[in-house]
């Protein structure tokens, strides 16, 4: 159940995620997003962005003309998301516990944000929310990482660059309890440059010909994910009492980028 001290690992690198990863999952996965969510509903509708992150599927659903709720447990990737989509609604919240006045005429929770919740019983919980948050026949579409998605994970590390930022992550990922671990470490230069005097300081690299050193501040994170079955999902959401449960590969969702390796796409109706 949710832990009301609960930090989010999201909050210590949520400019890196606004930044690095905007325009990686969206164009990959918007064609899943056509074929198998836009396609059900009426224009304008009212729609659950389950785990929205900075918004960066939030922003296509707003610039879709969809009024839209986002909702995650991030108060700083919501603070992002709240500065670039003043038009959308965002609420910090857990989407293992949380309601709304109005019910949804659709839901999403993309970029494998369920895998997030790490016990079946938070997983269901999730589906339930979610599930009360919808008028009846309304739409859930979201996806998931399978193992051979996580067994890409080999701890090696990867580097990430964008103006005024540099971040490493890897993954690690246990067959034994299913559990992966993405460690992230992140430089981010703080604003002005500091002024040092040349006669003590050695020249170094990162000094400049005025004697400036640029200052660099490190952020680390970790964030976990747990690794269900198909047949565990399928489970979690009939208990939370979704029917009609449709299950696509990313191939057949329309999606080839290599981001849908091991990548399920669902679509279940409350
Ligand atoms: C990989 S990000 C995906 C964000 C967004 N859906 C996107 O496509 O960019 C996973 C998100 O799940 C959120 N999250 C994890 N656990 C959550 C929870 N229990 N309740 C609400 N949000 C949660 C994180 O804060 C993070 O923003």
């Amino acid at each position: 159940m949710p832990d009301p001290d609960f930090v989010s690992p999201y909050d210590a690198i949520a400019t890196l995620y606004h930044r690095a990863w905007d325009d990686w999952y969206l164009p990959a996965v918007c064609p899943a997003l056509e074929r198998l969510f836009f396609s059900e509903l009426a224009s304008g509708a009212r729609l659950l962005d389950a785990c929205c992150g900075s918004g960066h599927v939030t922003r296509e659903l707003v610039h879709r003309g969809f009024n839209v709720t986002g909702l995650d447990s991030s108060a700083s990737l919501i603070a992002h998301a709240r500065q670039e989509l003043p038009d959308a609604t965002f609420v910090v919240g857990d989407v293992r516990d949380c309601s709304f006045p109005k019910p949804f005429d659709g839901a999403l929770s993309t970029f494998d944000s369920l895998n997030h919740l790490l016990t079946n019983d938070d997983l269901r919980a999730a589906f339930r929310c979610v599930r009360l948050a919808l008028r009846a026949g309304a739409p859930f579409f979201f996806d998931m990482n399978l193992e051979e998605a996580y067994e890409l994970d080999l701890g090696e590390w990867m580097k990430y660059e964008r103006e005024g930022c540099l971040g490493f992550t890897r993954g690690i990922y246990s067959r034994a309890t299913h559990r992966a671990r993405t460690e992230i470490v992140w430089f981010e230069l703080q604003g002005a440059p500091v002024k040092r005097d040349r006669a003590f300081i050695a020249p170094a690299p990162n000094r400049n010909q005025e004697g400036t050193d640029s200052l660099w501040r490190r952020r680390d994170a970790v964030v976990e994910e747990q690794c269900y079955t198909v047949d565990e999902i399928d489970e979690a959401l009939r208990k939370a009492g979704f029917s009609r449960i449709d299950r696509f590969s990313a191939l057949e969702a329309g999606v080839s980028h290599s981001i849908g390796y091991g990548r399920v796409f669902i679509r279940a109706f409350a």
